[in-house]
């Protein structure tokens, strides 16, 4: 048994870890054929990611997917702890889990993802919940072979989660929810610690792959005939710093670009790390999306230092504007926090004037959470639910009529979208622009995984209607 352990987590000492080649011991290969598995992922891309390796390794198992709980003999969360809801949709999923397991014994019911490494969330399961069979962490689940065996063996609960980033692993299976689109990790964890922020206890230290495997890896994806890669990092912008001297994110990108995959995207940025240079490659290359990700999180000075952001909102608008200038075309999209602890009517008018200046493509809101074991958690909170919830209100009005405004320049204009499927209206196609707008388009025998031009008929706050350009 390991248990997580945040003050271990948040500790500054190094690790070393070595790069392994993942290697599946053969006496688990097919042991599990005919077995279903209920796999539910939540949170981000990243999750996404991982639940795609672990699909890999199951399959190897022997195991299928099922959507139906019911007709699982396995169930398996991906779970996220970023904030509150995303706790309460996981736990209200485990009991349903229960309540299929009080008349199907031999159901096995597993954990893994952030929340697994969270004190609280595995301490409320080992005395709560016993019908959870096993809690594997973020930096080990490649491991899951050997937990499935172990609860089978010791008929009892497993919990197997390290609370500091383990070894790199290359070549795990994996099996891709897209054709044409694929996740490729850059880098693993986060340095940075914003005050508010659970992911670098969740998720490690930043660990960059080696460049010579992230290419091999792309390449491979292009011979598979995949369009679209999007380089994935909590801070894509920190690439190198822990492995090279003179390689970040910048000559990543030239060498992603030069392989000659048609789309290139990257998330997510964080500001302090995007340098002048990155910006120049990313203005070179017509297969670098000009879509970006920035997240500012707040427009107060105040509240940015309280967050630990390490940029101010002038710094923040002086890079936004200059990427505006220099890559053609670019939409850049946000995340903001409101009703951090402590802010006040005027912190927050700020968060809204920096949104009617950069009248954002698109911006994700949330209302703050506090996350145990985090330093914003110990600050003391004198802002009402009420009012958070009204500030959420009104910035998701004013971001919403950006999107809409952004989208109405657009009608008229041709923009090339890589074909994703058919919608459920017949002949109606849909799929996303170089500046990752969501374009639902008419058509005629249009090949799915291939980019077309379409000419933008009108425009919605979250996406556009279009038809093939002839
Ligand atoms: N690495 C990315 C974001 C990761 S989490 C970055 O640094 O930008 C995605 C978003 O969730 C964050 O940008 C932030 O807006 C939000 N978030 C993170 N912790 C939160 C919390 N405790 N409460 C509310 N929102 C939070
Ligand atoms: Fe969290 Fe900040 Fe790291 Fe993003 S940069 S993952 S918000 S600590
Ligand atoms: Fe959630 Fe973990 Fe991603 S906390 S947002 S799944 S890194």
């Amino acid at each position: 048994m390991n248990l997580p352990d945040f003050k271990i987590a948040r500790s500054n000492n190094k690790i070393k870890y070595e790069k392994k080649e993942y290697k599946l011991n053969p006496k688990y290969l097919n042991k599990y054929k005919g077995k279903k598995c209920y796999l539910k992922t939540y949170g981000c891309q990243m999750n996404e990611h991982d639940s795609e390796n672990i699909k890999g390794i199951l399959e190897l198992l022997g195991y299928t997917f099922t959507d139906n709980m019911e007709d699982a003999d396995l169930v398996l969360l991906n779970t996220c702890s970023i904030r509150e809801n995303a706790h309460n949709k996981a736990f209200g999923l485990l009991g349903r889990a229960k309540h299929i397991k009080e008349t199907k014994k031999d159901l096995k019911i597993g954990l893994c993802g952030c929340m697994a490494q969270e004190e609280i969330v595995v301490n409320t399961i080992m005395t709560k919940c016993p019908f959870v069979n096993f809690i594997i962490g973020t930096h080990n689940f490649y491991d899951l072979p050997n937990i499935l065996e172990k609860n089978e063996i010791e008929e009892k609960q497993e919990i197997e989660v390290f609370s500091r980033e383990g070894d790199l692993i290359e070549s795990m299976p994996i099996d891709r929810t897209s054709k044409y689109k694929a996740y490729v990790n850059i880098i693993y964890g986060c340095d940075k610690f914003c005050t508010y922020c659970i992911v670098p206890y969740t998720r490690g230290r930043q660990r960059s792959r080696e460049k010579e495997d992230i290419l091999k890896e792309i390449n491979t994806l292009i011979k598979e005939g995949y369009k679209e890669v999007t380089l994935l990092g909590q801070n894509v912008n920190a690439y190198g710093k822990d492995l090279y001297d003179n390689y970040s994110l910048a000559e990543l990108l030239e060498d992603v670009a030069k392989t000659k995959i048609p789309r290139i995207r990257f998330m997510t940025s964080h500001p302090w790390d995007f340098n002048d240079n990155m910006i120049k490659i990313i203005a070179k290359y017509k297969n670098i999306m000009p879509s970006i990700h920035l997240p500012v999180q707040s427009g107060s000075n105040r509240i940015l230092k309280l967050m630990g952001r390490r940029y101010t909102k002038e710094e923040y608008l002086t890079l936004f504007h200059k990427m505006k200038e220099m890559i053609p075309n670019c939409t850049i999209s946000t995340d903001i926090i409101v009703g951090f602890p402590g802010e006040t009517d005027s912190d927050f008018n700020e968060t809204l004037n920096l949104v009617k200046e950069c009248k954002y493509d698109n911006a994700y809101t949330f209302i703050y959470s506090p996350r145990v074991g985090t330093p914003a958690a110990k600050l003391s909170d004198n802002v009402t639910k009420e009012e958070k919830e009204q500030r959420l209100y009104k910035l998701n009005e004013i971001v919403n009529t950006y999107f809409k405004e952004n989208n109405n320049k657009l009608i008229g204009k041709i923009v090339p979208v890589l074909v994703e499927g058919i919608s459920d209206k017949k002949n109606e196609y849909y799929g996303y622009s170089d500046t990752n707008k969501l374009v639902n388009f008419i058509g005629v025998d249009v090949e799915i995984g291939s980019i077309v031009d379409v000419i933008i008929t009108d425009a919605k706050t979250w996406s556009l209607d279009g038809k093939v350009s002839k």
